[in-house]
């Protein structure tokens, strides 16, 4: 089965993209069934194979190259974080060639990526998420919103809401920090959140489906270290200091079935595909709130995705061989 990797893209996240892809690759080389070709995409949608050849895929689902070679491709798995794989618009361009593809389609992609829609769906689907405030522009009324909800709730992160691995997220706690937070998340996307901070602990379950099944794992933990939240360097950096647990400690049955139970519901309600890797807030007065929904998460050797498929005893590379069979057949 000829299988096309896509990874890099236009956004933030090009260089962590390609390490989810490193993972991949190291994944699905030991599959015999499996023929494996991984591109680079770069921010003008141009593809680059591993000798640095330029490559184009075509209609006929063909992808060639410069001296007249083609090789068919059968699957595509977009391993681009931000745009245009996770934003769904490579997916959009997928379907419209009839090629099959790992994860989730355009429409749920794109909600998810978005940080403002994936809050109107979650709680469109009744599902507790963070309090906050949209801003759509820089005008003054918009940016008095940013100021009330700083001196109501004392400490809030701003939010850029296209962008993922922390870029455009920053803590803020005095109305200086709170402009350049503003100034920084504007020129990174329109649409710009303002949340209270909350001090929380933070739990994230993998959700695939796995022989038949849907699977949810137990919840994960992330700790940023204190004073500090998950941030880029925190979370790529050789520096980091965050620690990570695949199954986070003293969780009551009755705060796992929650998580669990959210976490179905947005899979399901929002009709994702493949994989997610939902994030929670757990508070301190023990309020749980869906945080995110990323519809492809990293697969950095930090991340949790594979970390907590492998804990729960599933097999990273079964579960692509039985996605990829099923998608070609
Ligand atoms: P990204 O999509 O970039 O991962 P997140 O919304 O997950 O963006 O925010 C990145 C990190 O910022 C979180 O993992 C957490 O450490 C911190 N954070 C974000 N929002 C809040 C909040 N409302 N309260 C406390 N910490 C937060
Ligand atoms: N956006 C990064 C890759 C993640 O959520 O894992
Ligand atoms: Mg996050």
């Amino acid at each position: 089965i000829n299988t096309l990797l896509i990874c890099g893209g236009g956004g933030s996240e090009h260089q962590v993209s390609l390490r989810t892809a490193d993972f991949i690759e190291r994944q699905l080389c030991e599959l015999e069934e499996v023929a494996l070709e991984r591109v680079e995409m770069d921010g003008n949608g141009r593809l680059t194979d591993r000798h640095g050849q330029v490559r184009r895929l075509d209609q006929d689902r063909m992808l060639r190259d410069e001296n007249g070679g083609a090789w068919e491709v059968h699957y595509v798995i977009p391993a681009i974080h931000g745009y245009p794989g996770e934003t769904g618009d490579l997916q959009s361009l997928l379907d419209l060639f009839g090629i099959p593809y790992y994860g989730c389609g355009p429409e749920a992609s794109k909600i998810c990526f978005n940080k403002v829609t994936t809050k109107l769906w979650l709680s469109a689907l009744g599902i507790d998420n963070t309090p906050y405030q949209y801003l759509s522009s820089r005008e003054p009324e918009e940016l008095a919103k940013a100021s009330m909800a700083l001196e109501e709730w004392g400490q809030v992160f701003v939010k850029a809401s296209n962008q993922g691995s922390s870029v455009g997220c920053y803590k803020v706690s005095s109305t200086q920090e709170l402009d350049r937070a503003l100034e920084q998340a504007f020129a990174l996307s329109p649409y710009v959140l303002v949340e209270k901070c909350l001090k929380v602990r933070e739990l994230e379950v993998a959700v695939y489906p796995y022989e038949g099944k849907l699977v949810i794992t137990p919840p994960g933990e992330v700790c940023a270290p204190a004073g500090s939240f998950y941030s880029y360097e925190e979370k790529y950096s050789d520096a980091s200091r965050a620690v990570t647990h695949v199954e986070a400690p003293g969780l009551s049955e009755a705060q796992v079935s929650w998580i669990h139970e959210a976490a179905r519901r947005a899979f399901v309600g929002l009709q994702l595909k493949d994989l997610s890797r939902i994030d929670f807030f757990l508070t301190e007065s023990g309020e749980i709130y869906l945080n995110e929904v990323n519809t492809f998460p990293g697969m950095t050797s930090i991340s949790m995705f594979p970390k907590m498929m492998a804990h729960a005893g599933h097999d990273f590379r079964r579960y692509m061989a039985n996605l990829i069979r099923a998608a070609v057949n």
